[in-house]
């Protein structure tokens, strides 16, 4: 994985704090394509000797109350018999497990903390979400609840989100990161490894720029893109070939890019991202993508007492 020092760095400090008896919290945040979800896999390849459990939200079930925090669950649903009872017929509820009035969401936000913070005793935990622009509406409330209230409980929370233009109430007071494109020579070093063969500059420069460095764009551009193309002796297309999902961002993109630079190899300045309006700490001014992170410190940890803390028998 090329870059992404700080992003790593906040990570691996969350991991590190989680071993150490506390707890952490990190969401990141960026376009599509950007990198989010290779972060994530980055930080389960780093996470041995603590219990992982995943989830991935499906824009298909962003209707189905409960189901992204019932798949992250299902590892744990053996000891929901030991939850206090109010907490157990509330997550019974959500899950369907019995029937009843519908669940109170502060008792299922328990639930699961005391689910969690329990199986957290016998070997740390790491809740990864990734996609969690589409999680359901329950879940996004409850996983946001129980990061907000977690302690000194050997508990990670991992999240990656696409950036939205509008602000998400649920992950919003947490602490994040937020992704841009990789640096200029980054970018290089991926469009050259992408292609496997020299890239002629220019035709470089113009890729990195169009794509702002998003990881994903470089890949496919790269990948459509012609051996003759590529050496600079035929032009690029218009918009460049960024895949299908990507298209509507980055053929915008282009089309912002100043006219004399747009089918041209020369360097090319690259617009910000429309979807990511984060400050530059890195790499401005000039060409190139640069680094936008928000928050650039790694996510403070939550808990002070650096050892486990008796039974969350009532949840709080
Ligand atoms: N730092 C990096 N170095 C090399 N390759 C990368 C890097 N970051 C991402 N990639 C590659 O770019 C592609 C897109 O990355 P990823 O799937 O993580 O994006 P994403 O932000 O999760 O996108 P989406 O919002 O669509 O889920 C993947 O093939 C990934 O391996
Ligand atoms: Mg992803």
């Amino acid at each position: 994985m090329i870059d992404r020092r700080a992003e790593k760095q906040a990570l691996h400090q969350v991991l590190g704090g989680v071993r150490a008896g506390m707890s952490g919290v990190l969401v990141l945040r960026g376009e599509p394509g950007v990198g989010k979800s290779a972060l994530l896999d980055y930080a389960v390849e780093r996470a041995a000797g603590l219990q992982i459990v995943r989830t991935v939200a499906v824009e298909s079930e962003t209707a189905l109350g409960f189901a992204a925090v019932h798949q992250l669950l299902v590892p744990f649903l053996p000891a929901v018999d030991r939850l206090p009872e109010p907490q157990q017929r509330a997550l019974g509820v959500a899950f369907g497990l019995v029937s009843g009035p519908p669940a109170d969401p502060f008792l299922v936000g328990l639930a699961v903390l005391t689910l969690l913070a329990d199986a957290a005793e016998v070997r740390p935990v790491l809740c990864v979400i990734d996609d969690a622009q589409w999680l359901d509406g329950e879940s996004a409330d409850v996983l946001g609840f129980v990061a907000r209230r977690l302690l000194a409980d050997r508990i990670g929370m991992l999240f990656a989100i696409r950036e939205t233009t509008e602000p998400d109430p649920h992950l919003q007071a947490l602490p994040d990161l937020r992704l841009a494109g990789l640096p200029e020579p980054e970018a290089q070093e991926l469009l050259a490894t992408a292609v496997g063969r020299p890239v002629e500059a220019g035709v470089a420069e113009r890729i990195v720029a169009g794509t702002g460095g998003n990881p994903l764009a470089i890949v496919e551009a790269a990948a459509e893109l012609t051996p003759e193309q590529l050496r600079g002796r035929l032009p690029l297309t218009e918009p460049l070939p960024v895949g299908r999902h990507l298209e509507g961002l980055f053929g915008r993109r282009m089309r912002e890019l100043p006219t004399d630079t747009q089918g041209s190899t020369r360097p090319a300045r690259a617009p910000r991202s429309p979807l990511s309006p984060g400050r530059r700490v890195r790499g401005e001014p000039g060409p190139g993508p640069g680094r936008r992170i928000r928050d650039a410190s790694p996510a403070p940890l939550r808990g002070p007492v650096p050892k486990p803390g008796p039974p969350r028998a009532a949840g709080l």
